[in-house]
């Protein structure tokens, strides 16, 4: 496995590969690896003939500072995850390699970015699509690996890459979670021992409003996972929404099959979200 550092050697050590028209597995990351990082790489590993994983904090997506600035950064670890994964090209370019000048491209999602994580991360959303359009102009993968536990941010990367026409195919992995449900997130390292006890509340209170949707009308519904987060001391809810899954529009009643909960909320500083399929 190699680690680049600039587009011009990743771009290079994949020519022999497209020259032979090998495919290319690519799973964009901003590092602090964990199962469900390493889920994807599996994923592409068995798909493709190279596989390239970028680990990049990209600040354009970040709206909070101390967000930024905090995020965990373990190059070294994760580049042994990656390596005992079967990882064949590292890419952790620096923030000056990626934006030598400032990105003032803004991007169109349609709807798919009016709730949600899009409400409450204002900017979050352009900024991924600034770095993930950057990346695919690079490795231009045959296929790229998102995670679901980032729903409505894998439906706006599909809206981008086919408006944008990327021959990319859009791969959905499904979540990841510890044992005791809490879905797993790089930022989960940053919970204290007593966060880190509750958190499993959000996980479970989805689980339970899957059993209760079939005779709860939404908006019973929807306060009672909010009674429910609430009630657990140090928790705090930014939303809570039943959305169409492909549309992510707010669905008014349970009459499809294709509805999301989508949650977000607050342990302290840490910032979760998680979502669960009726
Ligand atoms: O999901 C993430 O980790 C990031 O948003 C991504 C897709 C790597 C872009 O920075």
């Amino acid at each position: 496995m190699t680690v680049f550092e600039t587009k011009d050697a990743l771009v290079k050590a994949l020519q022999p590969y497209r020259a032979k028209h090998q495919s290319t597995g690519f799973v964009p990351t901003m590092g602090a690896l964990h199962a469900g990082h390493l889920s994807l790489a599996a994923r592409a590993r068995k798909e493709n003939d190279v596989v390239v994983v970028s680990i990049f904090v990209n600040p354009t997506q970040f709206n909070d500072r101390n967000d930024l600035a905090n995020y965990p950064r373990t190059l070294q670890a994760d580049a042994e995850k990656l390596q005992a994964g079967g990882c064949d090209f590292v890419f952790a370019p620096s923030v000056e390699e990626m934006y030598p000048e400032k990105d003032t491209r803004t991007f169109d999602f349609g709807l798919l970015d009016k709730g949600m994580e899009g409400t409450f991360r204002a900017g979050h959303f352009n900024g991924v699509a600034q770095i993930v359009s950057k990346l695919f102009d690079v490795v231009q993968p045959d296929r790229a690996y998102f995670g679901e536990k980032d729903f409505q941010q894998l439906a706006i990367i599909r809206y981008m890459a086919q408006n944008l026409r990327y021959p990319v195919e859009i791969v959905s992995c499904p979540i990841v979670r510890e044992a005791d449900g809490l879905a797993m997130s790089s930022r989960n390292v940053r919970l204290t021992p007593a966060q880190r006890r509750i958190v499993p509340v959000i996980a479970q209170t989805l689980l339970a409003s899957r059993g209760k949707i079939a005779h709860t009308p939404l908006n019973e519904l929807k306060k009672w996972v909010s009674d429910t987060i609430h009630q657990t001391e140090g928790l705090k809810m930014e939303y809570f929404e039943i959305v169409d899954r492909n549309t992510l529009q707010t669905a008014d009643t349970f009459r499809s099959n294709a509805l999301q909960g989508c949650i977000a909320v607050h342990a302290g500083n840490v910032r979760l979200i998680d979502n669960i399929s009726y």
